[in-house]
């Protein structure tokens, strides 16, 4: 067998296609070649196919950026992974890296098994966001789009922040569910998110300590923030929405030193007049495979099928679209409109008519 079915982007601009004559991608030494079972969908699949970015040039191009299925083929130099082992992984926008096809290669570094606990739809939605999160906070190499905060694993990781606040712009989006869980791994004294009120007790479960509506004005957040932070400096925000109103308000209360972390480009423009060197602003990246991510990446990879295991870190929780490749494209849609609350759309391969 040497084609598959997959959902593609044929040319820059067009709307994603369903093929059933795409070939399978043949893993390289390093690599393994996984037969998907659950595809997580992003915002940046819509991104992907409204084109423009100038990022994706190697049309036409299998969409999905978040995988978990069981090992078909390893690669000759990969020994600690084998055919049939349950694994998460993160999809790329190049050949045969996109999660929108049956059959998906990743490198076998960042690949991690799946334990018993956590079903393959959860498991799913873990790898980019998580690699967004942790890759613009924790890395530490030239290079790299990061906060350079000392990850909990190293020494002074889980205690040097203890008296300092954390702040979360859209504590309950995918994103944001990983950055209150890795400034719960810090020990921040507070972690501050804004989210709709209904997702309360869950992220205050994640690490979260106070939850502000995130419907309510600016300056009543800000007030909020200010109460709850009880005098203690803000030196972490995390905007996982990146808007522009969330932005000012949010790199307004941000301390003299800290460091502001943003999923959409900054809005200098706007926020030109507060914008000081003593408050770097990092758009995050949300791959290890960047410059200056990848040892980051091999930390946490080494690291996360225990962290699953253990509760450590817990997967979004998953909603499943029927139809397989089918109801990605209504997903996607949903995603656009701002229709997804608080849970992760994933569909089953298998299930594509
Ligand atoms: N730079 C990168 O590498 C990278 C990587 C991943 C994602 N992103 C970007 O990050 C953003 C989030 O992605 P995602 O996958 O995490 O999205 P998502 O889970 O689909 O986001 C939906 C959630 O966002 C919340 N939300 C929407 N507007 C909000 C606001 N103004 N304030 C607070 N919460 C708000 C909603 O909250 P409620 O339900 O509480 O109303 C909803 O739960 C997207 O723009 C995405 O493109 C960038």
């Amino acid at each position: 067998m040497s084609t598959q079915r997959a959902l593609v982007v044929p040319a820059e601009g067009q709307p994603f296609k369903f093929v059933s004559d795409w070939p399978i991608p043949k893993p390289g030494p390093k690599d393994v070649l996984v037969k998907l079972v659950s595809i997580a969908l992003n915002p940046a699949d819509w991104r992907l196919e409204l084109g423009g970015s100038g990022i994706f040039k190697d049309y036409p191009i299998a969409g999905g950026l978040d995988g978990s299925g069981a090992i078909e083929e390893v690669g000759s130099e990969v020994t600690h992974l084998a055919k049939g082992d349950k694994v998460l992984f993160e999809g790329w926008f190049v050949p045969g890296r996109g999660t929108f096809q049956e059959y998906a290669l990743s490198p076998a570094a960042y690949v991690a098994k799946i334990p018993d606990n956590i079903s393959f739809d959860r498991a799913a939605t873990v790898p980019m966001c998580l690699a967004t999160v942790f890759s613009s906070t924790w890395a530490h190499e030239d290079g790299a789009r990061s906060a350079r905060l000392t990850p909990p694993w190293e020494e002074g990781g889980k205690t040097k922040y203890a008296g300092d606040v954390a702040f979360i712009v859209g504590g309950s989006s995918s994103v944001g569910q990983y950055a209150i869980q890795g400034a719960r791994l810090q020990g921040y004294a507070a972690i501050i998110a804004t989210s709709s009120l209904k997702h309360q007790e869950f992220l205050k479960s994640l690490g979260a300590t106070h939850i502000i509506d995130r419907n309510l004005p600016p300056g009543e957040i800000q007030a909020q923030v200010r109460t709850f932070a009880a005098g203690k400096p803000i030196t972490y925000v995390y905007d996982a929405i990146g808007e522009r109103d969330g932005q000012r308000l949010s790199y307004e209360l941000l301390a003299d030193g800290g460091a502001f972390v943003t999923v959409q480009p900054f809005f200098h423009e706007y926020l030109e007049d507060l914008v000081t060197e003593s408050k770097p602003v990092i758009r995050a990246l949300g791959s290890f495979e960047l410059p200056g991510h990848g040892k980051l990446g091999l930390e946490v990879y080494s690291r996360l099928s225990e962290w699953l295991a253990t509760g450590v870190i817990v997967p979004n929780r998953a909603e499943v679209v029927p139809g397989g490749f089918a109801g990605i494209p209504g997903g996607l849609e949903r995603l656009r409109k701002g229709e997804v609350s608080g849970v992760k759309l994933v569909v089953h391969a298998a299930e594509t008519p």
